[in-house]
């Protein structure tokens, strides 16, 4: 096993491992490093939105680049970009739910490049997953070293995602939600996004606008 630390939100970083998997021996590549920042947007030091932006954009984007040359080569391999539920959650406006803009954003661009990326891929041997769980018991959730969850939050093991995007991937799921058994739910939403597409489509504006 060969490890590398690096802070993914510097460039150094960043430069180490993406010239580490440009040596094109990886094949399957998981894109897991993240962090919240749950709080109101006005409140987030903008660096550490910087940051956030860094590890779960720019990474992203970097590390499949560097890796896939190679896996189009071999006509094989699989990239897992860990996203999040909460990149469907723009409508969702419970006051019980965590202050996310930009966490809930880079997500989106996450489970988005995923998607378009998997499609743009097809037919080449290469999967491609945005893993979408909701709560995972994690360190994600720890304030000062102790987990701050709302009670009666349902509360996935690390273990149950894991496998859930293994078996994702073994069916050639792009988007997995580890918790989701009617499959519908996801179809319908993409359906709800084409109609919504050809519907905004006109060349002429809306009389609403006019
Ligand atoms: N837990 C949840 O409820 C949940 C739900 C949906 C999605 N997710 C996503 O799951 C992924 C994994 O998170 P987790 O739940 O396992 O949380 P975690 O226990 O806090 O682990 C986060 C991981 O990301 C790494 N990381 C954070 N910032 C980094 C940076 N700047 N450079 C390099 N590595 C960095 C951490 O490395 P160090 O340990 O070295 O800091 C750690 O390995 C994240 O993308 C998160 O957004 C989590």
């Amino acid at each position: 096993m060969e490890i590398i630390v690096a802070d993914l939100a510097q460039s150094h970083g960043l430069d180490m491992v993406e010239q580490r998997i440009q040596a094109g021996d990886v094949s399957l590549l998981v894109n897991n490093a993240g962090f919240q920042t749950y709080m109101p947007f006005v409140d987030l030091s903008i660096d550490r939105a910087q940051e956030e932006v860094a590890v779960q954009v720019t990474a992203v984007m970097r590390l499949s680049h560097a890796a896939l040359p190679a896996m189009i080569a071999r006509g094989e391999g699989a990239i897992i970009n860990v996203s999040s539920l909460l990149c469907f959650s723009g409508s969702l406006k419970s006051p019980f739910m965590p202050k996310r803009s930009v966490y809930a954003a880079t997500k989106a661009f996450i489970t988005m490049f995923s998607e378009l990326l998997a499609a743009e891929l097809q037919g080449k041997g290469i999967l491609v997953q945005a893993l979408c769980p909701a709560v995972v018991r994690t360190e994600f959730h720890d304030i000062d070293g102790k987990p701050v969850l709302r009670p009666n939050v349902p509360v996935m093991e690390p273990g149950d995602v894991v496998n859930a995007s293994l078996a994702g991937l073994r069916q050639g799921d792009t988007i997995c939600i580890p918790a989701l058994e009617q499959v519908g739910k996801l179809s319908a939403v993409g359906d709800a996004n084409r109609a919504l597409f050809d519907a905004g489509r006109g060349a002429e504006l809306a009389p609403r606008y006019r």
